[in-house]
């Protein structure tokens, strides 16, 4: 392709703001700074053991989760990257208990950023494919020193969402609210080209994604819908289906909007307590963004996420999103089973 006829991302967003009024100056930047700090950490990622930076940091974080190096090397990357440039009110990321307020020393924005620095560190030792997840919100008016409370905003409050994939190529994945466009890192430009605009999930899928080592803690509806898949072309949906589980969200939601697929982490029984393990700020929230805005639907089996108005930074949801077609067919099941 002539390089004349490649998009970088800075053209891209310089034309939402400038022809499509899309958004403003502070967006724009902020949005560059993300993709920034998503380069730097693919560079990290690819390192693999050669950049010191695999296996544990020997830390818990609030998940309760054994933090990876890489974990904690990724949010000091998108704290650093974002805290001076004068468009953020205040960060909060899975690693930390509370927002990250904007040292004094640096000028405020209107914008909240919150985000998942590394989703599927489980991999990241065993060189499968790992990224990053983020949300941008605005900052309530009046509210000069957020906290927690200020985050506490339904999905459908985003103005942007978007993550990183560190596969066989860095992708960046980004909507605006107008469509989901897709960025390929060029390593030797060191720039995000756009290589994909307005992507659309089909609506019908044969490929499901889920762990399926649960099973036994499922609840009723869900087991319903799983044995129906299972059963295939004999089955009540008269048709095979195949099973894809990475256990790296970003991988399992990319292959989905590429091709259409249905992603399930349910309620198990397993701790009442955790209605689910993902959690809604920095992961259902955001992808559940994407995947509407590519014509796919996310539920929690019984919600719309975009709709649940949060609690708790880091509470989790059970998650549903992808082919709208299956998504409505297993969200009936549960609301039938209610
Ligand atoms: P994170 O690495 O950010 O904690 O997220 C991991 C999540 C998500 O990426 C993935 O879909 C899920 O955990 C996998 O869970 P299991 O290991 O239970 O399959
Ligand atoms: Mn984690
Ligand atoms: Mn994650
Ligand atoms: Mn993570």
């Amino acid at each position: 392709m002539p390089s004349t006829s490649r998009v970088s991302l800075t053209r891209f967003l310089i034309e939402e703001q400038r022809d499509k009024g899309h958004i403003n100056g502070d967006l724009r930047l902020l949005i560059e700074v993300v993709a920034r700090a998503c380069k730097r950490i693919s560079i990290a990622v690819g390192k693999g053991a050669l950049g010191g930076v695999l296996g544990s940091a020997g830390t818990e974080n609030v998940q309760g989760e054994t933090q990876k190096k890489l974990d904690v090397v990724s949010n000091e990357i998108l704290l650093e990257a974002n805290e001076w440039g004068g468009h953020l009110a205040a960060l909060a990321s899975e690693e930390m208990d509370d927002p990250h307020p904007i040292p004094h020393r640096y000028p405020k924005g209107e914008y909240l950023l919150v985000f998942d620095p590394l989703d599927g560190s489980s991999n990241i030792d065993v060189n499968i494919s790992v990224g990053t997840i983020f949300s941008v919100l605005r900052c309530p008016d009046g509210v000069s020193e957020p906290d927690e409370k200020a985050f506490l905003q339904p999905g459908t409050q985003q103005v942007a969402a978007g993550y990183a994939v560190y596969g066989s190529s860095t992708v960046l994945v980004l909507t605006l609210g107008d469509g989901v466009h897709t960025f390929t890192l060029d390593r030797e430009q060191g720039s995000f080209i756009l290589t994909g605009s307005n992507l659309q999930i089909p609506a019908d899928t044969g490929e499901f994604a889920i762990n399926m080592s649960n099973i036994r803690h499922w609840e009723p509806p869900m087991r319903r819908y799983i044995d129906e898949l299972l059963a295939g072309k004999t089955g009540p949906r008269g048709r095979d289906f195949n099973m894809r589980w990475v256990a790296s969200m970003v991988a399992d939601v990319h292959r989905i909007l590429t091709r259409g697929g249905i992603f399930i982490y349910p309620r198990d029984l397993k701790d009442p307590s955790k209605p689910g393990k993902l959690r809604l700020m920095y992961e259902a929230n955001p992808m559940a963004m994407i995947v509407e805005q590519a014509g796919g639907a996310a539920t929690t089996g019984r919600e719309r996420i975009l709709d649940i108005r949060p609690d708790k930074l880091h509470q989790r949801v059970p998650v549903f999103l992808g082919s709208r077609n299956e998504v409505k067919q297993v969200t009936a099941y549960h609301r039938e089973a209610d």
